[in-house]
């Protein structure tokens, strides 16, 4: 099969991990006898510096045509404590997101026996976590109208807002893929005090009855926030809106002692995007030296939800695994050699 995968390495570490998971995929598709045909497109501050713009339409036009979409990462510390810049690279990940229509953010948190020391908590009560969090990703307070500041600068304000039908859709996904893993869905927001929240609640209840076999409990966002540090192996599918989910999916990232390996997608109405969790990490650009794992298994996660090559990806998986059994992994990581960023797509490359 031809498939068309759309590039955008973005910036800091971006190009580099993304070049190890294009390595692989070029492999399997050799291995499989499957043909990927790979355009890369400009996004971020990269896209800033060359069109002024971090989204460009050229690169939306490029994801459209695509079949789906491999993405490195976003943001530059330039920009970061410049409250008066008018462009950020931010931006750019937000109106990709809008005009994508990608209303689902997929973040599978899963422990890696062999990296639970590097958890900040007990390895006891880490060992085993595996859950994902379903992140709304196109509503509520990022892109809720008006926004802005009054006329004399002294007031800002945002506003938080759902539909019915956009909580409908993403907690139709999560109530998917609770019955596809252990049948539990926990539903987070702040209905205590929030509106929007008290909608989302609602109308979590109307679909109740339609998904009996899953089991659903709602937390409060401040709860949850503790409850994932206490007993992150209790929670199976969590939901949840824009910000909180921002929020708690760093917070999840982190507890298992791999946040250079996680990967997510975003999902929705157009092509979907596959990207690692972790960051554009600036001090590192260029060095040779971050983690490609979680891009590398964010294509495997391309290869599984965008084309259904089941086989392949866990080909890609199996790969990973072998290298961390093996110690060819980056200085995050190592234990006694630290491997570089290429060495390491180089020996998955081989590897799979
Ligand atoms: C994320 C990031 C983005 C977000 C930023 C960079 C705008 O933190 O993908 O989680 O807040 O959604
Ligand atoms: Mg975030």
């Amino acid at each position: 099969m031809n498939y068309k995968i759309a590039v955008l390495p973005g910036d800091g570490i971006g190009p580099e991990i993304i070049d190890q998971a294009v390595k692989v995929l070029k492999v399997v598709g050799k291995v499989y006898n499957h043909t990927f045909k790979f355009t890369e497109g400009l996004v971020g501050a990269s896209a800033i510096v060359k069109t002024g713009d971090p989204f460009p339409e050229e690169t939306f036009r490029l994801c459209m045509d695509s079949d789906a979409v491999l993405f490195g990462a976003i943001g530059d510390p330039r920009y970061d404590n410049d409250p008066k810049a008018v462009v950020r690279p931010e931006q750019g990940l937000l109106s990709m997101r809008k005009k994508l229509g990608l209303y689902a953010n997929i973040r599978p948190i899963k422990t890696f026996e062999s990296l639970i020391h590097k958890s900040p908590l007990r390895a006891e009560l880490v060992s085993g976590a595996d859950f994902v969090v379903i992140r709304e990703l196109t509503g509520g307070i990022y892109f809720g109208e008006p926004r802005g500041r009054t006329e004399d600068q002294n007031k800002a304000f945002d506003t938080c807002t759902y539909t019915r039908e956009e909580i409908r859709r993403i907690v139709q996904l999560g109530f998917e893929y609770a019955d596809r893993r252990n049948r539990k869905l926990t539903v987070v927001d702040k209905a205590n005090v929030l509106a929007t929240s008290r909608l989302w609640r609602e109308t979590v209840q109307e679909m109740v009855p339609d998904h009996k076999n899953i089991e659903v409990d709602y937390m409060f966002v401040d709860n949850a926030a503790m409850q994932i540090i206490q007993w992150p192996g209790k929670f199976d599918v969590i939901v949840t809106e824009n910000m909180f989910g921002d929020i708690l999916s760093d917070e999840a990232s982190v507890i298992t002692g791999s946040l250079g390996l996680l990967p997510s997608a975003s999902v929705g109405v157009h092509t979907s995007v596959f990207e690692p969790i972790h960051g554009s990490y600036p001090r590192a650009a260029g060095k040779d030296i971050a983690n490609p794992l979680a891009t590398v298994l964010s294509a495997a996660m391309l290869l599984e939800l965008s084309f259904n090559l089941v086989t392949e990806a866990r080909a890609i998986r199996d790969a990973v695994e072998r290298s961390l059994q093996a110690g060819v992994v980056t200085e995050d990581i190592a234990e006694g050699r630290a491997y570089r960023t290429s060495e390491v797509g180089d020996w998955l490359a081989k590897n799979i």
